[in-house]
């Protein structure tokens, strides 16, 4: 019998208990016994890393992916079904007995796609936040008072909209350079602006309060600049004070080595990080975890899914530069490595509001991701390259991101990000040189890759 096995049966006294309506939250535990249907939403590295680790499970039935990509099929099914499109998702679940929806990507969360099942008949169980808690990452302005109002360290900020510019610009003469500017709502990664002239940021102010990011921007953040080194720590929630933290991450934004040039969906990720040691661990947990998961709630908001603390660490204390109300990206194709436990009893636990004392056991070796991306990339670049040596990576895991298959089953590349090559070692050292010998190995007429991932941590230790 496995650990997990063991547990479950210690777990679960209720194991003979007749069973009641399947679906609803902290209902029977006799659920966590049986064999599951997944359906997982997303198509990038993410999700090929979310699914490569529920595939794992000895409880899965059968998973599906929808839409997927070029690399999720190892793992499951694709459908060809957009996370958007709710009411094709509830037919696709009532057809194939779909138990439990795993959202990867933030935008059907901002968009109630937990509301539109909650409290219908036969609904699945949804790993992510309610409408109102996905707004910790849909609005930023939501996201500071929410940490204002529950006193959790984070930037000095205030917000403003066209009826207020004139103050922002006040506002920005008493900050000094850089300059932070966010807006509001989701503008697929690019609605942050960090500048150096005073006289360019209001600029920016008046051209995002008029239309840069569309309605996304019709509130805009300023806030404090914050110096330091940022680790991702990622939180799984069951709304009921229930929470595992997972194993901490830091990835690699800018596409230039260095951290130069402009920002990407990220170039690399490495795991564990060492700054984020027990002492700075502690404070997360106690400074911000806590008042995070008590603050929804006490807030009356249902939260049954991943926190994301995008944080920094300012002269040893950590500071919340963001939330996101789901896993990071490239940060999972190193996090799911290091989950040593079966994922899938956690996810359900967390969705059904019961974790209880379920435990979440990391590996102790390193991994590390390099993301090998579309040349141009962040800016245009080309689609359809068709990659060769992808089959031929040893000693590492290739989660797909922008792959596709063409209709003779070759694969091409379809997005900026193409893969991530993920890799275990002992130390720092070993999981980079794995990674990397991947990322040699993969090809496509264009590719890019970074190949300072993870020095500046080898620096600190
Ligand atoms: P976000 O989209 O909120 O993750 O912001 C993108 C990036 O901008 C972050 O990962 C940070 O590197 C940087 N950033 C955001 N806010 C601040 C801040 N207050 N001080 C310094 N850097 C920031
Ligand atoms: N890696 C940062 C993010 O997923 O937003």
């Amino acid at each position: 019998m496995s650990i997990q096995q063991n547990l479950n049966s210690i777990r679960h006294p209720l194991s003979n208990a007749p069973e009641k309506s399947p679906f609803n939250a902290g209902e029977t535990l006799t659920q966590q016994h049986e064999k599951l249907t997944v359906l997982l939403l997303g198509s990038g590295g993410r999700e090929c890393a979310l699914a490569w680790k529920i595939s794992l499970s000895p409880r899965l039935e059968k998973l599906y992916i929808a839409p997927g990509n070029g690399g999720t099929g190892a793992y499951g099914e694709n459908v060809s079904i957009s996370p958007l499109d709710f009411k094709a998702i509830a037919d696709f679940v009532a057809e194939k007995n779909v138990d439990m929806i795993v959202v990867g990507n933030e935008d059907p969360l901002v968009a109630g796609i937990f509301d539109y099942f909650d409290g219908k008949e036969g609904a699945p169980v949804i790993v992510g936040p309610s409408k109102a808690g996905a707004a910790l990452e849909g609005s930023k302005d939501f996201a500071k008072q929410f940490m204002v109002r529950h006193s959790i360290p984070t930037a000095r900020y205030q917000s403003f909209t066209a009826e207020t510019v004139e103050e922002g610009c006040k506002f920005l003469e008493t900050l000094k350079a850089p300059y932070v500017l966010k807006a509001d709502g989701l503008a697929a990664g690019k609605g942050v602006l960090i500048i150096d002239s005073l006289d360019e940021a209001k600029a920016s102010l008046r051209e995002m309060l008029g239309g840069m990011f569309g309605k996304s921007s019709a509130t805009v953040v300023i806030e404090e600049f914050l110096k330091g080194i940022e680790c991702s720590v990622f939180v799984l929630t069951d709304g009921n004070g229930g929470y595992r933290i997972l194993p901490v991450a830091k990835d690699y934004k800018r596409i230039g080595e260095g951290d130069t040039g402009p920002n990407t969906g990220g170039m690399g990720a490495v795991s564990p990080v060492v700054f984020a040691d027990e002492e700075f661990m502690r404070k997360v947990e106690e400074r911000i975890i806590l008042p995070t998961v008590n603050g929804l709630i006490a807030e009356g908001i249902t939260y049954r899914g991943f926190i994301f603390l995008g944080l920094i660490e300012v002269e040893g204390e950590p500071m919340v530069i963001e939330y996101n109300v789901r896993m990071g990206d490239p940060e999972t194709e190193v996090v799911m490595l290091r989950i040593a436990s079966d994922l899938l009893p956690l996810l359900e636990a967390a969705g059904r509001g019961n974790l209880g004392d379920m435990p979440l056991a990391e590996d102790p070796r390193f991994a590390t991701t390099v993301m090998v991306v579309s040349g141009g990339y962040p800016g245009s670049y080309a689609k359809g390259e068709v990659i060769t040596g992808a089959e031929d990576a040893v000693n590492a895991i290739l989660f797909h991101a922008g792959t596709s298959r063409a209709d003779d089953g070759e694969l091409v590349t379809s997005g900026g990000r193409v893969i991530a090559c993920s890799a275990y070692g002992k130390d720092i050292d070993e999981a980079l040189a794995n990674s990397y010998a991947a990322a040699d190995t993969v090809n496509f007429a264009g590719k890019y890759m970074r190949r300072d991932i993870g020095l500046d941590l080898k620096k600190l230790s």
